[in-house]
């Protein structure tokens, strides 16, 4: 339909403005050829955690850290910084490109029954990275300059809150003492600019003689002596370095890029290592308990004007509003609101949230990166209208559990990811209780004066059911719901003897010295919400443990 070319070329004149106003200073990062030949702590990936983790410990000077980041340098792509730029960053270099395997249970609707799916190793560059920008400002940085700001950029949130109201619901501050609810979202855009680990805590630190941040290096394995962690292989520059430490390695490669390290590196399933001829250091269920959120898009029409439309978003005016005053559709994700409900039990019985409402005051057209298929991409985009909002139902606690296992031996194949989704039924029940909620949501009064309508969830799955029946929300779901890009539990925390486990409560990994893993692999289950906040506080936990 072109119309992502369209969009495209809006950003492509954007991204050129953004650019020639972005000449901020560079930051002196090191090649690998310059640094040491040993460091007291070396961390392996400069995501969220990682980003923590070396501003941190290095502010103690008798410390030595280098940080090992597989990608270039943040400030080399002004896109990252546009907070209306996630729609835009997918299948970029912004993201590792990795695919889940074709799924038994899930993503019919896709091409390949398959999808693509973001790490979180790289913050920056994740296209749902709303974490980022909706992180919880729990952590101790700017907390004020960033609380206060709400990016209400349509009218919808009004519509949204006072429909909920009428529905019985608070209205919160999830980050504060009430979770479930309805909230607006909170971002932590400085100025307008998305705010990431990286620039919050790196930059600050990179002066610190004691500190080096050396991009390109791609981690390939572990060095291990002895069931001790010495140091790791890297490629940098298409050179291979050996570089050691003298306290230990830490892993904040991400969810696929940890339990890769840690299997290429001889830690893993031994059936697995074997089948590949890796020989075994310790027998662990690295890769195992892999879990997701999945979200399901509802597109809505209405009836009143004011939602954020294509010409809207690629007028002039937009793009000036942005690069004079920072403000516009430009300086927010547009995810205006962010409900958490419990559809179970009664309201407020003090059980955790199962689903997550996520409303976008604009219909993202989200074949074009989702890779739906093209005849459920033409017939969604025949009757997109021009004024709606989506309304996105994201499953906070599957049952579905999946796994990472290596697809060969060689450290740059990507590994085979298998979340195998909605392959517990008691995740399809879940999801078709957020969507009886979402119906009476936009059955009140609100919702009605704005003239919703759902027409739109009516598409190529009727053949098989009668439209919104219980089958045929099941079937909606099993083509629709994709990746909200929360991979999570990989190697996973808690006592060394429970045999499900891969890391102690230290965040050490079992079995071996001087090797921990500081990343969202260890969550033992997922959280109820974006998992960037719960990564950074999982980093710095880990500072506190490891001084
Ligand atoms: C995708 O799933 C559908 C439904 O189970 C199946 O008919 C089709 O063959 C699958 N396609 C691929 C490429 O696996
Ligand atoms: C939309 O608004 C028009 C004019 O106000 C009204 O006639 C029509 O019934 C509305 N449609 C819906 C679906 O609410
Ligand atoms: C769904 O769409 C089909 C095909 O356009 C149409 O025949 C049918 O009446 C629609 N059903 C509902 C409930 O809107």
């Amino acid at each position: 339909m072109g119309m992502m070319s369209h969009i495209a070329l809006g950003i492509s004149a954007a991204v050129l403005v953004a650019y020639l106003m972005s000449m901020e200073k560079q930051v002196n990062y090191n090649i690998l050829s310059e640094v040491r030949k040993k460091y007291d702590y070396i961390i392996v990936g400069g995501g969220s955690a990682g980003a923590v983790l070396a501003s941190r410990l290095s502010e103690k000077d008798d410390v030595t850290v280098l940080l090992l980041e597989a990608g270039g340098e943040e400030s080399e792509t002004p896109l990252y910084h546009i907070p209306a730029a996630w729609f835009f960053l997918q299948k970029t270099e912004a993201d590792w490109g990795y695919h889940t395997e074709s799924q038994k249970f899930s993503h019919f609707g896709l091409k390949g029954n398959r999808s693509i799916l973001n790490a979180m190793i790289y913050n920056r560059g994740s296209r749902y990275d709303y974490d980022n920008w909706a992180s919880q400002g729990c952590t101790g940085w700017g907390y004020d300059d960033v609380l206060s700001y709400h990016a209400r950029v349509t009218p919808f949130v009004d519509y949204y809150l006072k429909a909920a109201e009428e529905l019985g619901f608070k209205i919160v501050d999830y980050n504060g003492e009430e979770f479930e609810g309805f909230a607006e979202t909170q971002f932590t855009i400085r100025n307008g600019e998305r705010s990431s680990t990286s620039k919050a805590f790196l930059k600050p630190a990179m002066n610190r003689p004691n500190l080096r941040v050396v991009p390109n290096s791609h981690v390939v394995k572990v060095i291990i002596d002895q069931k001790v962690a010495i140091g790791v292989e890297v490629i940098h520059g298409g050179r291979k370095y050996h570089i050691y430490t003298s306290k230990e390695v830490i892993l904040s490669a991400g969810v696929i890029g940890s339990p890769q390290i840690l299997m290429i590196s001889g830690i893993g399933p031994k059936s697995h290592l074997d089948h590949l001829g890796i020989p075994v250091i310790a027998d662990l269920p690295v890769g195992d308990n892999l879990q997701d959120h999945l979200m399901l898009p509802v597109l809505t029409r209405v009836n009143i004007t004011g939602s954020v439309t294509e010409k809207g978003m690629l007028s002039w005016w937009t793009i000036t509003q942005y690069y004079l005053f920072s403000t516009g559709y430009f300086s927010s994700p547009l995810v205006e609101v962010l409900a958490h409900v419990n559809t179970k039990k009664a309201m407020y019985a003090k059980a955790a949230p199962d689903i997550q409402f996520m409303l976008i005051s604009g219909l993202p057209k989200v074949g074009d990166y989702v890779e739906l298929r093209d005849d459920i991409m033409n017939e969604i985009l025949s009757n997109l209208p021009e004024e709606g909002f989506a309304a996105y139902v994201c499953l906070l606690h599957p049952k579905s559990k999946g796994n990472i296992r290596l697809r060969s031996r060689d450290p740059f194949d990507s590994p085979i990811i298998d979340p195998n989704y909605l392959s517990d039924e008691e995740d399809i029940k879940t999801f078709i209780r957020g969507v009886r909620l979402l119906e009476k949501y936009m059955q009140t009064k609100t919702m009605q004066k704005i003239g919703v309508s759902l027409d739109l969830l009516n598409i190529t799955v009727r053949d098989a059911h009668d439209f919104l029946s219980d089958a045929y929300v099941e079937c909606y779901v099993r083509h629709m719901a994709t990746t909200q890009s929360h991979p999570a539990s990989t190697c996973k925390i808690g006592p060394p003897e429970d045999p499900s486990t891969v890391v102690d409560p230290q965040l050490r990994v079992k079995g071996i010295e001087g090797l921990r893993v500081v990343d969202a692999s260890v969550m033992p289950v997922l959280t109820s919400g974006n998992i960037n906040a719960p990564t950074i506080m999982i980093a710095e936990r880990a500072v506190d443990i490891i001084l």
